[in-house]
């Protein structure tokens, strides 16, 4: 579904990203994890085309994306759930859901829509209180909420459990789950290192904006090298 080839990313002079290799397919969750500053959001901003990207190639179902922006790629079925949220905090739960579909031309909004107020009840109760005076917690389900309401293909999440108690990491974290089996394909960017591969199918490892190791999450999280550096053990 989305591969990733020899890609570099600058600031400036600072290259955050060195030849980055990296692939998804249809139906996984694969995780990327590192540590504070490896480069995991700018990867996600990357793939959403809202950094350019400066070498490399990105394809989507086959195709060479590398040059169309961030508009083209939430229609051809890419979204983020950015760091931080990004909400639109002076729009109640509702309109929030709905800018997700701005894209979206076809009939079934209201039914996604639906769906979402099934997987999180809360925002539902609570669809007229604006995004701003939410929980944290509230805020990321909404922000997953919007993500999901352009009817993704391929949905980005940067670190979903940040600052959130462990109950409600627990609740959204099954959502994803849930996703998974209605055949959304998830990229998960996690610094907690056991939830993310406890997750997924597959992960990689990003270390100074290079990826120092891949393979399937349940033999990473048995690696003595993973262990140490990631997992405290
Ligand atoms: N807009 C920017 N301009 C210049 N440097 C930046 C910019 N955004 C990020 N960086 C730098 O790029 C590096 C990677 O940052 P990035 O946000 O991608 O890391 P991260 O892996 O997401 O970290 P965290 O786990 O803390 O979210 C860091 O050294 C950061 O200081
Ligand atoms: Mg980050």
């Amino acid at each position: 579904m989305l591969k990733i080839e020899n890609l570099d990313f600058s600031y400036g002079e600072i290259k955050v990203l060195k030849d980055i290799n990296l692939e998804i397919k249809k139906g996984e969750i694969v995780a990327l994890i590192g540590a504070n500053g490896a480069g995991k959001t700018t990867l996600l901003k990357v793939l959403s085309s809202l950094q350019n990207q400066q070498y490399g190639r990105i394809f989507f179902g086959g195709k060479d994306i590398s040059k169309s922006n961030s508009m083209q790629r939430v229609k051809i079925g890419i979204a983020q759930v950015p760091e931080g949220r990004g909400l639109f905090n002076i729009l109640n739960i509702e309109d929030n859901l709905l800018m997700g579909a701005y894209l979206r031309k076809d009939k079934k909004i209201k039914s996604d829509l639906e769906y979402i107020y099934k997987l999180f009840p809360v925002l539902r109760e609570k669809r007229k209180q604006y995004a701003g005076t939410l929980s944290g917690g509230q805020q990321q389900m909404l922000s997953i909420g919007r993500a999901l309401m352009s009817s993704p293909n391929l949905l980005l999440l940067d670190e979903p459990s940040m600052g959130l108690a462990p109950i409600i990491v627990e609740d959204i974290f099954e959502v994803l789950q849930e996703l998974r089996k209605k055949g959304t394909t998830i990229f998960l960017i996690e610094q907690n290192a056991y939830l993310a591969l406890s997750t997924s199918d597959r992960a990689y490892v990003l270390e100074n904006g290079k990826i120092v190791m891949s393979g399937k999450s349940c033999d990473l999280i048995d690696d003595d090298r993973i262990k140490e550096a990631y997992l405290g053990i």
